[in-house]
């Protein structure tokens, strides 16, 4: 098993009338032996290309791969002892699910019982030891996923590579696949790197996630780091469902205490007293961050304080154990998620919320970085 590190890593892809895509942008990244990483971003962010660079797919424009402490720039794909499952499984249709399973190791040469015994333990491990005889046609998209699987678990690699592999389940086959594939982590003890753009997969998938836009890793960490610490705007409005809610407005310091008020709704002013390097930043533009979960209808006979504001509830949605409640501040609309049960008859009223004060954040809209929890 293996290390995968990416040192400086840039690809630049030359398009027809000169045009150059630069998908991968210095890219340094290092995934630990056994590690289950996940590449998380939206369509176009470099995800694949980063996965087909691991795999020797592409080569790189600059920088470095290492996989297991060697640079492997310039080493083919097939010698690289990776293997990459594809979103589409990509298996042969003429071919049985045993057949596709074990074609990649009857062009190594690998010997006919040897063959057999991989196979039939790859599918003893995915639970389609009794479709081996079967060819994709005839098979569910779960099904041929276990397949594609199976083809790279029987190659025993030095490392999985899986991009986006669920994305063609319906959602209960993915959360079902998801564990499975969690399972497999753990007896296989590979290194994994798993792309997708689903944040919730990522959440539930990923012992760390790397989230990538325009190329660029954003950011690096712990999915509770990456939820709790987002580095910047991308991130925190990227990671969370619904993500993180914005407001526009600057630090004041009023009666010695500080607080933030906003850009153009002079009736919204949340306590900051927690930030202690507050005094660099003060009345300067910035972007206040709150998750819909730290926001809440103010219960029931407790007095507005520093902690609360005033809004136009917009609409309600009831989920069962909690609420969503959409509500305006000026022109911004914000979003709360919380159990207390707010009257759909509060629609069009204004109602105070309340905000957890040890979970609000401030982002620097100039570099869009975080730059309150310090
Ligand atoms: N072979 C290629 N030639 C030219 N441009 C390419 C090529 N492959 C990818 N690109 C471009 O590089 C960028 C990154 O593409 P990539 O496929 O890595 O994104 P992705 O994050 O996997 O997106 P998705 O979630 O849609 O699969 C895109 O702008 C894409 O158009
Ligand atoms: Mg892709």
């Amino acid at each position: 098993m293996a290390t995968i590190e990416l040192v400086g890593v840039s690809k630049i892809f030359e398009r027809s009338g000169g045009r150059r895509v630069e998908a991968v942008k210095k890219l340094d990244l290092q995934i630990c032996n056994r590690e289950f990483v996940v590449l998380l971003g939206p369509s176009g962010c470099g995800k694949t290309t980063t996965l087909r660079l691991i795999a020797g797919l592409e080569e790189v424009t600059t920088g470095e791969i290492r996989i297991g402490g060697r640079v492997m720039n310039g080493t083919p794909a097939k010698d690289r002892d990776i293997a990459m499952v594809f979103q589409n499984y990509a298996l042969y249709p003429h071919m049985t699910a045993y057949e596709n399973m074990a074609f990649g190791l009857r062009l190594r040469g690998v010997n006919r019982s040897e063959i057999d015994r991989r196979v039939r333990d790859a599918a003893g491990i995915l639970g389609i030891t009794d479709i081996l005889d079967r060819k994709p046609g005839t098979l569910s998209g779960g099904q041929c996923q276990r397949v594609a699987v199976g083809r790279a678990i029987v190659r025993q690699p030095k490392a999985f590579l899986f991009d986006e592999p669920l994305s063609n389940l319906d959602a209960k086959l993915r959360a079902q696949m998801r564990t499975e594939l969690l399972k497999l982590h753990q007896r296989l003890q590979a290194t994994m790197v798993y792309v997708t753009h689903d944040q919730v997969e990522a959440m539930t998938m990923g012992e760390r996630i790397a989230v990538m836009h325009n190329g660029e890793l954003q950011q690096y960490g712990t999915p509770i780091e990456i939820y709790r610490r987002p580095e910047n705007v991308f991130v925190a409005g990227f990671i969370g469902t619904p993500g993180m809610n914005f407001l526009h407005g600057s630090l004041r310091c009023e009666g010695g205490r500080i607080y933030f008020q906003a850009a153009d709704v002079d009736s919204f002013r949340i306590s900051m007293s927690n930030f202690n390097g507050a005094s660099r930043w003060m009345g300067r533009d910035l972007l206040l961050g709150m998750r819909a979960e730290d926001i809440s209808p103010l219960g029931i006979g407790k007095a507005p304080n520093e902690n609360t504001f005033l809004a136009t509830v917009e609409f309600v949605e009831t989920l069962g154990a909690e609420s969503m409640v959409y509500m305006n501040i000026g022109e911004v609309t914000l979003v709360s998620r919380s159990r207390e049960e707010l009257d759909r008859r509060e629609v069009g009223h204004r109602v105070h919320f309340e905000v957890n004060p040890e979970r609000l954040y401030l982002f620097d809209p100039e570099s869009s970085k975080r730059i309150y929890p310090e």
